[in-house]
Parts: structure tokens; C-alpha cells; sequence
């Protein structure tokens, strides 16, 4: 797979996953724009792959979205791939969620993903050719504790990847999302008690977390030309846990 002369904005960029995704698509030739809330965070990354440029967004506002795209389009004359992948995620039960939480969730983790898909497809179908990847989770097939407003707006994203897929996939933009089960980066590590980690090994039939570079790899190939005819799915990247009914061992 070869992204040379190709242009990719990672949101989150300066987060485990997307990261991850920027260095694998940078050694592949593509040009990048790092964009997140953590400008100094993102613009270490861009500074760490050989042709990218780093953006201060916070993806829940529509018009910075439409800026980051500006920007993209400015610096390297197109944008062929949007990665939607900037997040957050809380765990509180679903009889103490407040109404600020349900909303800061939802605008990020759902309105932001929409308005940054929206921004780049207004550029990409100039050309007739794009890639969106929204960056879901298992959640968005599961129920599991603690993660309403967060499943809900994974769950969003699934449905917002066929719709889209739909509509644009006569202008010869793909959408796909995918959705992975828990990843070990440092932020999980720090959170999580050894006991529900070690509940998330015993219902993963890998028995295992997955690495970014994992979760990279599946974001890599829907990005690529040779994706192009995979449109609309939501591809689990979990070691197994969406498919699994019961795990015996
Ligand atoms: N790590 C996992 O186990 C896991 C599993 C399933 C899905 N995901 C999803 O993958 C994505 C990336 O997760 P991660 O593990 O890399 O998390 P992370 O916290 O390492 O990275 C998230 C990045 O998003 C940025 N961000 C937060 N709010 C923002 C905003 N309003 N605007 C722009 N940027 C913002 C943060 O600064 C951070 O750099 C998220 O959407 C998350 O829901 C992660």
C-alpha cells in the first residue's frame, strides 16, 4: 500500500491510536495533519514523521473542523483521508450521568466526527475520490458498564458510516468505521484495576489487549485504494470479543 502524494488529517491525532495510525501512514508516504485539543501534543507527532504539520482542534465545533481542512488543503492541495478518531470516554452508571456529561460526549465522540466527515467530503468529491474512517468501538455493539453516552455515540457513528457510505459512495468516497476492543496504551493502563482488565482477557477469545499498531493496521487498509471497494462496515479490531458468545477457556 503506497500513500505517496496522498494527504491524510488524523483527529486525535496526538493520542495511542491515532498516533499510531500517523506513523504507519507516514512511512507509507502520506503527508499528515495532526490535528487535536493538545496542540503541543500534536505537533510533537508532526514533528516526528517526515512531511506533516500539526492543528489545534477541538472537533466538537463544526467551524474548526472546516478550518482544519482549510488548512490540510492550504499546506498539501488535497485531502484524500479523514480519520475521525479524536474522543473521550467516561464511565459513570447510567442513574448518575448528568446532562453536561450526555452532551460533551455526544458533541465530541458523535456531532465532531460528523462535522469533520462533512468538512473533508466537501473537498473530496472536487476529485471523486476520498477515504472517512471513523474511529469506533466494540461498544457500539455491547452493552458494558459505566459507558452510556459513549456507546451511544460509537453506536452513532456505525450507523452515521452506512448512511454516509450511501450517499457518497457514488462520488467515490468510501466510509467505513472501525471498532476496537480495548487497546493497551497508557491511558488503559493507568485507569483500569487489574481486575477489570483482567475481566476484558477473560471475554476476549484472543485472551489479550490489542497494540495501536493493531488497531493501525485496520485503519491503513480502508484508507488505502486497495479498499475500494469495501464501503459502509464497521470493522471490529477486538481479538474476537464482538463475535464470542461464551469463552470457555
Ligand atoms: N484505547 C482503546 O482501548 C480504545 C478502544 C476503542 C475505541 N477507542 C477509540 O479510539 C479513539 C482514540 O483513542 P485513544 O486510545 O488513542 O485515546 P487517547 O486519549 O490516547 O487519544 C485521544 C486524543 O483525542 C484528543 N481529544 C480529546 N478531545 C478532543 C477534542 N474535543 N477535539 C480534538 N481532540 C480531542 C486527545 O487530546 C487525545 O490526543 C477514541 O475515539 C476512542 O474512543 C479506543
Amino acid at each position: 500500500m503506497d500513500f505517496k502524494g496522498q494527504t491524510a488529517i488524523i483527529t486525535g491525532g496526538a493520542g495511542a491510536l491515532g498516533s499510531a495510525t500517523a506513523k504507519t501512514l507516514a512511512e507509507k508516504g502520506a503527508n499528515l495533519v495532526i490535528a487535536d485539543i493538545n496542540v503541543e501534543a500534536a505537533e510533537a507527532v508532526a514533528q516526528s514523521v517526515p512531511s506533516a504539520i500539526s492543528f489545534e482542534l477541538d472537533t466538537s465545533s463544526a467551524e474548526q473542523n472546516r478550518a482544519c481542512v482549510d488548512a490540510a488543503v492550504k499546506k498539501f492541495g488535497s485531502v484524500d483521508i479523514f480519520l475521525a478518531n479524536a474522543g473521550i470516554a467516561i464511565n459513570t452508571p447510567v442513574l448518575e450521568i448528568t446532562e453536561e456529561q450526555w452532551q460533551n460526549v455526544l458533541n465530541i465522540n458523535l456531532s465532531g466526527v460528523f462535522y469533520g466527515c462533512q468538512a473533508a467530503a466537501r473537498i473530496m468529491v472536487k476529485k471523486g475520490y476520498g477515504r472517512l474512517i471513523m474511529m469506533s468501538s466494540v461498544n457500539g455493539f455491547k452493552g458494558i458498564n459505566g459507558r452510556a453516552p459513549y456507546a451511544a455515540a460509537k453506536g452513532g457513528l456505525d450507523a452515521l458510516t452506512r448512511l454516509m457510505a450511501v450517499e457518497l459512495g457514488p462520488k467515490g468516497i468510501t466510509v467505513n468505521a472501525v471498532a476496537p476492543g480495548p487497546v493497551d496504551t497508557e491511558i488503559a493502563r493507568a485507569m483500569q484495576t487489574a481486575e477489570i482488565r483482567q475481566k476484558w482477557i477473560d471475554h476476549i477469545p484472543a485472551h489479550r489487549y490489542g497494540t495501536p499498531e493493531e488497531v493501525a493496521a485496520a485503519v491503513v487498509f480502508l484508507a488505502s485504494k486497495e479498499a475500494a471497494f469495501v464501503n459502509g462496515v464497521t470493522i471490529p479490531v477486538d481479538g474476537g470479543f464482538v463475535g464470542a458468545g461464551l469463552v470457555m477457556e
